[in-house]
């Protein structure tokens, strides 16, 4: 496994490496929800590359960028346990040089929910996951289902921009409790912790409820926010929405044949948690 970080460097091992190369971003903190990606990505791909870099651009002024847990040698342990051939681990400094001044700002796709939670969130995002395509140039990149709308961001710029990268999306690796995997859930007390299965408690309310027949978007929503409520630690429910699963615009009915998202984003004392359950089934 080589380390690179430069992006001159990565550039050319990516254009020399047997193809095709599947590529697997993350902000490092590695746990198993990046390694179901590694896994994937290693078995499709005859080179397995991973970068690791907390991208400043995606922090909003009163976000954890400077806090967000960061464990390198570990996730060279883990990612050398995987196989990587390649893992890209630039300094901000390589990524954003000093006048850079070009960004991918994505449309209605990134307005709702994280985007409109988190201002210019999705315009860090696309920006440096633009540079990490070019950069590296993948045949495949690896994305997961936990952070929705991000994978929709990303889907929506590649096919926008022509990137031309196959962007496959894996399922939510879940706790045994239901909790999402995320590199935050270290950030939990553990009062905090033994709470924060409400989260996908919420959304499978909905989704018990969705698959009873309600098609209503709103009494889906309700659902899942009564389910929130109820648990004396949730501080705050930045939204409960229910989205086309692939556009993200809000709807109002759950139609046969047109996958719907619902999603939310809620506190426990400070710790923001996000979670997603795809409601797709073709019939009524
Ligand atoms: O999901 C993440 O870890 C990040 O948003 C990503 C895709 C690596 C871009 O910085």
């Amino acid at each position: 496994m080589q380390v690179i970080t430069t992006c001159a460097e990565m550039t050319a091992l990516c254009r020399e490496a047997p193809r095709p190369l599947g590529l697997v971003p993350t902000m490092g903190a590695l746990h198993e929800g990046h390694l179901s990606l590694t896994r994937q990505a290693r078995t499709d791909n005859s080179t397995m590359a991973a970068s690791i870099f907390v991208n400043p651009s995606q922090f909003g002024p009163n976000e954890d960028f400077t806090t967000y847990p960061r464990a390198f040698e570990r996730d060279l342990e883990l990612l050398a346990a995987q196989g990587t051939d390649l893992v890209f681990a630039p300094l901000p400094d390589e990524v954003y040089p000093d006048g850079f001044d070009t960004w991918i700002e994505p449309g209605a796709v990134a307005e709702g929910m994280e985007g409109a939670a988190r201002p210019g969130h999705f315009r860090g995002v696309a920006t440096v996951v633009a540079k990490l395509f070019t950069i590296t140039r993948p045949d495949r990149a690896y994305f997961g289902q936990k952070d929705g709308q991000q994978v929709a961001v990303i889907r929506k710029m590649n096919a926008d921009l022509n990137l031309g990268v196959a962007v496959v999306t894996m399922p939510t690796i879940r706790e045994p409790d239901g909790l999402a995997l995320s590199s935050r859930n270290a950030y939990l007390t553990a009062e905090e912790r033994a709470a924060a299965p409400v989260v996908y408690r919420a959304l499978q309310a909905a989704e018990s409820l969705w698959r009873s027949g309600e098609r209503n978007a709103n009494r889906l929503q309700a659902a899942a926010l009564a389910e929130l409520q109820r648990e004396p630690l949730v501080s705050a429910v930045d939204y409960v929405s229910v989205v086309d699963a692939a556009t993200m615009a809000p709807l109002n009915v759950l139609e046969v044949g047109r996958p719907a998202m619902i999603a939310t984003a809620a506190r426990l004392g400070s710790v923001r948690l996000i979670d997603n359950v795809v409601l797709a089934r073709v019939n009524t």
